[in-house]
């Protein structure tokens, strides 16, 4: 069967919009991806017809018992959870990490140590630096090469002490594109009796996540990446969950995944998540994949194709943009290596700054990202953040060739000039 992009667009009424009467490129996709009708269907129906409090012996509080606890088994298989409520949502990943965080470290003392990576987004650093300071840790930081921009993990082992209690660490980052090696990583970490935190945000609208396989004990995720809304997800291993204290309302029992779900689930956000993994596995179906496959081997299924589509659009993406006199593309370039990056490409372009080519594009209703992204220390690790940052094209499943195309041909232009 072949990739049918047509069919995959006319689910996204997004991308039927047009800027001065041609179609608009979403290629700020990394910053967030657009979203399927049958998502926002599926969240009209939970404020529609699901809308009511928990616990009642009434057909709408059944119905959105259900709509919940479907969600969370939908979470469950989408990372492969083993246990059931070892995943819960909350407002984003940057604040179930900042609570998480504060919880994670509260019995760590003082000159304890965690590593914290150069490449990961803020998100995955800051509320780690600032638990760092209210319990006197010491940070050691891994770095990452910046002509393969991959780590080497014997410098994670060489920075690992008795002392080393986290390891924050990104799954694939959101300026490189890198795919890192999480499960390596873990193996470190426990080694060492510490615990490996996941930055998953960058990876999951590209790749099947496994947690079973990584071997790590947190991982989050953004559904707003993923083709869902604006919620984030967490999973933890039941164990670590069990053993952490939950900073919770007494009213509310004691167990996973309750004990971590502050205040009343967003029943329209949870409808979405479900309904956007639903989404990822229904692109799996008919690839090799026969009908009626469980939930994870759809999954797999769908992101198998999406994978190989999009190896595609990026390698004439980068092949293109290394054809533009003065363009540094801050990423694997090689396509052997292509396993080892998703589709984010950053670049900078000699002494134009990334804002000016940022703006020249959208006015011909190309959407991309400059700036540093919030991945702070890569940029200042590059001596670029100063400067203004890179430009970040994001291409996903529902892009096209074309738009690669008509956004090279810009690029060139405004570079050239
Ligand atoms: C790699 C990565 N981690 C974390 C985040 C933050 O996610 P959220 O907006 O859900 O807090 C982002 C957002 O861009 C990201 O790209």
């Amino acid at each position: 069967m072949s990739y049918d992009i047509e069919r995959i667009r006319t689910n996204f009424p997004a991308l039927q919009r047009e800027f001065n009467g041609r179609p608009i490129i979403f290629f700020d996709n990394p910053a967030g991806t657009q979203v399927p009708r049958a998502v926002v269907e599926r969240m009209n129906d939970a404020m529609f017809h699901k809308n009511a409090n928990l616990g009642g012996s009434f057909a709408t509080s059944a119905d959105a018992q259900r709509l919940v606890d479907e969600a969370h088994r939908a979470g469950e298989l989408f990372v492969n959870a083993q246990h059931p409520g070892e995943v819960f949502f909350g407002q984003s990943m940057t604040t179930l990490t900042f609570g998480m965080s504060r919880t994670i470290c509260a019995d760590f003392a003082p000159g304890d140590e965690i590593i914290l990576t150069r490449m990961d987004h803020d998100a995955n650093v800051a509320p780690w630096l600032l638990a760092a300071e209210d319990r006197g840790l010491l940070v050691r930081w891994l770095d990452f090469s910046d002509e393969t921009f991959e780590f080497d993990l014997g410098d994670l082992s060489r920075l690992v002490t008795d002392r080393t209690r986290l390891i924050a660490f990104n799954y694939a980052s959101n300026v490189t594109g890198t795919i890192n090696d999480v499960a390596g990583a873990a193996r470190i970490a426990h080694d060492a009796g510490a615990q490996l935190f996941v930055d998953a945000v960058q990876y999951a609208p590209h790749g099947l996540v496994d947690v079973a396989a990584l071997g790590c004990d947190y991982l989050v995720c953004s559904a707003y990446k993923f083709f869902g809304p604006h919620y984030g997800m967490l999973w933890g291993r039941r164990e670590r969950l069990q053993a952490l204290r939950a900073y919770k309302v007494r009213a509310v029992s004691d167990e996973l995944p309750g004990r971590f779900t502050t205040g009343t689930t967003n029943r329209e956000q949870l409808a979405g998540v479900h309904a956007a993994i639903d989404y990822l596995a229904e692109l799996g179906d008919g690839y090799g994949n026969p009908a009626g496959t469980d939930l994870r081997s759809r999954l797999a299924a769908g992101y198998a194709t999406t994978k190989a589509y999009e190896d595609g659009l990026t390698q004439r993406l980068i092949e293109g943009l290394l054809t533009i006199r003065g363009v540094r593309v801050l990423g694997i370039t090689d396509p052997a290596n292509f396993s080892q990056r998703v589709s984010t490409v950053s670049f900078v372009a000699g002494a134009i700054a990334a804002p000016d080519i940022e703006s020249a594009l959208s006015r011909e209703g190309m959407q991309v990202w400059d700036g540093h992204n919030y991945a702070l220390e890569i940029y200042r690790k590059l001596g670029l953040l100063e400067a203004g940052g890179g430009v970040r094209i994001g291409p996903v499943h529902y892009n096209t060739v074309e738009e690669v195309d008509r956004t090279l041909e810009r690029l060139e232009q405004v570079i050239r000039s």
